[in-house]
């Protein structure tokens, strides 16, 4: 089983934010209660064995913005049911991430930390909403390792408005420089979401394909390996496990507001209004997903990551079309497993064989 844990607080809202994030104001007492009531119920209702809990993803929000007691006593709930060696992720913030906190988040169970970074020009943190400096990215990521983090990923968003070449070489000249001191990257394309303030003006993406792949080509020259669209791994072992497991469609609880959980066919959706949540958090609307719906899911997520496509889940027509691709050489099979040779065209080829 895996669990994700969304702590909404923000100190200010990014302009390509979707993510449900409101402003601290004191909340704190009454939200952790209510998570951990959140907690102890999903862990009964899905009958949660001990020892059985592979993953744990604390996303945001910002989760370095609530002070680490707050998450000690969700651990103390969480321990007995930690796998042995499961892996214990936390989002964090540049500007809002002490060496202190670090270490106490280390110490209740924190195995793996993810910054959020997006860019380490000036001008383009900005222009992204951005409250931290570069200076700060370095500094976080020092007191990170002096933590005694072994396991450290960092957030960029690229092909925004700001981005050319010359702004994607000045990411990777930075990325050289603190390369040893991080395990993972995950680089994500600009999406804009609606309702967030980069919906409401003229496109702020750049929308260029040959600079995408100048980026993923010189990401993967500088020693991280591509196993999903978005994501890097220095090598093998630091894979997020939390997020394969979602592109593998395994089992996940999702607790805290507006946190989504999936099972089997099925996916539970927590309150989205604080008030209401903290008012009631054990609720769950119930989305009952048909076999079109999952069997879209499974070619999306299989074609964008090292997941690939089983044969033996796909019908004739689709293997058919699959084995077609093998030949213009856009899918390689290997051991009843169709593997995508570029990510970036994952979308495409998913509809072509759905
Ligand atoms: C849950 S979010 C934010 C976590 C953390 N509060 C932060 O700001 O770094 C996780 C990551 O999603 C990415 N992200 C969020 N919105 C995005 C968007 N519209 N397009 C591309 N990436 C996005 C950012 O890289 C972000 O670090
Ligand atoms: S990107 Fe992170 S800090 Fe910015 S609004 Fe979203 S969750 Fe908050």
């Amino acid at each position: 089983m895996h669990l994700y844990i969304h702590i909404p607080f923000c100190e200010s809202k990014c302009y390509y934010c979707s993510f449900t994030s409101l402003k601290k104001k004191n909340y704190e007492d009454s939200y952790f209660n209510a998570l951990k009531k959140d907690l102890d119920f999903q862990l009964n209702f899905f009958n949660i064995k001990k020892k059985s809990i592979k993953t744990v993803f604390i996303g945001g929000g910002t989760p370095s913005i609530i002070q680490a007691k707050y998450y000690e006593e969700i651990f103390k709930i969480l321990e007995p049911f930690l796998a042995k060696n499961s892996e214990n992720t936390c989002e964090a913030n540049p500007n809002s991430t002490s060496l202190e906190w670090l270490k106490e988040m280390k110490n209740f169970g924190l195995n793996r930390i993810s910054f959020g970074a997006q860019s380490f020009h000036p001008e383009k943190l900005k222009f992204l909403g951005r409250i931290h400096s570069q200076d700060m990215i370095f500094k976080v990521l020092e007191n990170a390792n002096k933590a005694n983090f072994k396991n450290i990923n960092l957030d960029l968003i690229y092909d925004t408005k700001m981005d050319n070449k010359k702004m994607l070489e000045f990411e990777l000249f930075n990325l050289k420089k603190i390369k040893p001191l991080i395990t993972h990257l995950s680089a994500y394309n600009l999406s804009i979401e609606p309702k967030t303030i980069f919906a409401k003006k003229e496109s702020f993406k750049k929308n260029a394909p040959y600079l995408m792949n100048f980026f993923i080509k010189n990401i993967k020259k500088l020693g991280f390996f591509q196993y999903e669209i978005s994501n890097f791994a220095k090598n093998k072992t630091y894979i997020c496990k939390h997020n394969l497991a979602y592109w593998q469609g395994k089992a996940y609880i999702g607790c805290g507001l507006s946190a989504i959980g999936f099972l089997k066919n099925q996916r539970f959706y927590t309150i989205k209004n604080l008030k209401d949540y903290i008012a009631n958090p054990t609720f769950r609307d119930i989305e009952k997903l048909n076999p079109q719906d999952l069997n879209l899911e499974y070619l999306f997520l299989g074609l964008r990551s090292c997941v690939g496509l089983n044969e033996k889940k796909l019908d004739n027509t689709t293997k058919e079309k699959a084995f077609f691709l093998t030949k213009k050489r856009k899918l390689i099979y290997k051991n009843g497993i169709f593997y995508n040779t570029n990510y970036l065209l994952s979308d495409e080829i998913a509809l072509y064989l759905s």
